[in-house]
């Protein structure tokens, strides 16, 4: 028993290896908004450490591919992060999370590839699938996503999403 064990756990050790890509991410690797790269109305980071690459496609006009590791946020609470090749065909690998903020910082609310629901109901895949295929995703104003809407109907403005990015409780523990 205690031999396979231990196999099993050098077996483990060399797929980590073998993958030096993995993306693994947790709560406390996401940010106060203010402490991201702003690229016109959005956030981003990179977790593999890799922030030009990110930035890199985020800023092209004819859009790309995000590397692994990148991170992009418009409000606080929802997050796309692009997860190591592999991880999801259908999402192309990214993977969305919901996150509760406070001034403690944040708690991951929900996280997955198709499942993830926003507070509003609104599947983040299903919705930003629509995005053309060479944004990857990434929806912005003109990318051929719905916009988000309020439940009463009414589309967020890019004056209320400003309002939400600067009130990110967050910020206030780091000062920013
Ligand atoms: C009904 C459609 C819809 C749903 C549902 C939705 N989004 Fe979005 N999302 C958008 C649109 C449209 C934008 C761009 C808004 C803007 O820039 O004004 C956006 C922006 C974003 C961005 C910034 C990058 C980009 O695509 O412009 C992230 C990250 C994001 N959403 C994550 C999520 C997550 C996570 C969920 C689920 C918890 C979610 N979204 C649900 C439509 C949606």
């Amino acid at each position: 028993m205690k031999k396979v064990a231990i196999k099993l756990l050098l077996l483990a050790g060399l797929a980590v290896q073998a993958n030096a890509e993995v993306v693994n991410f947790d709560e406390s690797d996401f940010k106060c908004l203010a402490q991201m790269t702003p690229v016109r109305g959005f956030f981003v980071d990179n977790l593999l450490g890799d922030l030009e690459a990110t930035l890199a496609v985020a800023k092209s006009e004819t859009g790309g591919v995000y590397p692994p590791g990148s991170v992009v946020q418009l409000v606080p609470t929802e997050v796309m992060v692009k997860r190591e090749k592999g991880f999801n065909q259908t999402t192309k690998d990214w993977e969305f999370v919901e996150l509760k903020v406070s001034e403690a910082g944040s708690e991951i609310h929900v996280r997955g590839a198709f499942e993830v629901v926003n507070r509003f109901g609104g599947n983040c895949f299903a919705c930003h699938v629509k995005a053309r295929p060479e944004w990857d995703m990434i929806c912005e104003q003109d990318h051929g996503c719905d916009p988000i809407t309020l439940p009463n109907g009414v589309a967020l403005t890019q004056e209320v999403i400003k309002g939400i990015q600067h009130a990110d409780p967050r910020c206030k523990k780091a000062g920013a």
